[in-house]
């Protein structure tokens, strides 16, 4: 017999395994996780830095344009680099963590959608269309920046995101060539409790259902 396996076999075969996350993990990823200033003394190997980012990858984008581009600082000479961009609060943040990754954008992704994407090939308006590409790379790299931090929590790290920074001096700094441009940084690390204050309320919480919720 032909091997016929197709990609929904293995679907079918997974939800055979898991239908959902447990509560226990749902909570790791939202609702008991937190933003943190203070992390353990706990350094973030490498093999799970690359867990990470093979991990996140899979996260969807639009036409698996993938314009996101994630820069490790993990030495105190990397981070002291960032500091001069930073919004004065946040440099003992970004000091005190154990990793800061740069979560940037490819201005010139499309140059890989042929590849990403063959069942059409739409890098001839990405490359006509500055203002378009401009678009969908920060949109995408923004839901990438989100898969960074879930997947992160998942793995058992803790994040804060820092988005108090000038752009231009990050992009001067790290990427002079050009290409790529910052989205926002991201703390990693395994958080101290110590000193974090109350959960922050969620919007939804303070709004009739109707706001934020409805259908039209
Ligand atoms: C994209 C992004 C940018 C952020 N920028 C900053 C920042 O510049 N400085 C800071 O201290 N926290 C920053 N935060 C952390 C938020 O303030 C924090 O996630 C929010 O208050 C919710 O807190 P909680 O995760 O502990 O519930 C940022 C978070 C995100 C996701």
């Amino acid at each position: 017999m032909p091997d016929s396996n197709t990609p929904g076999d293995s679907i079918k075969t997974l939800r055979a395994r898991i239908q959902r996350l447990d509560s226990a993990g749902l909570d790791l990823m939202f609702r008991e996780a937190r933003s943190f200033k203070k992390w353990q003394d706990r350094s973030v190997e490498p093999t799970v830095l690359q867990e990470l980012y093979e991990l996140m990858k899979f996260g969807p984008t639009s036409q698996n344009s993938n314009p996101g581009r994630i820069f490790f600082l993990c030495s105190e000479e990397a981070k002291e680099r960032a500091v001069p961009a930073l919004h004065e609060g946040n440099v003992p943040k970004v000091k005190a963590a154990p990793v800061v990754a740069i979560i940037a954008y490819d201005t010139e992704f499309y140059e890989y959608l042929p590849r990403l994407f063959p069942a059409k090939d739409t890098s001839g308006m990405y490359r006509s269309n500055p203002d378009k590409a401009e678009s969908t790379a920060f949109r995408n790299s923004s839901l990438q920046g989100a898969y960074f931090m879930l997947a992160a929590r998942a793995l058992g790290l803790d994040v804060n995101g820092i988005s108090g920074f000038h752009n231009e001096k990050i992009d001067v700094e790290f990427f002079a060539e050009g290409r790529c441009k910052s989205n926002f940084l991201c703390c990693l690390g395994y958080g101290d409790t110590d000193g974090l204050h109350p959960k922050g309320v969620r919007a939804w919480t303070l709004m009739k259902p109707a706001r934020y919720c409805r259908n039209f």
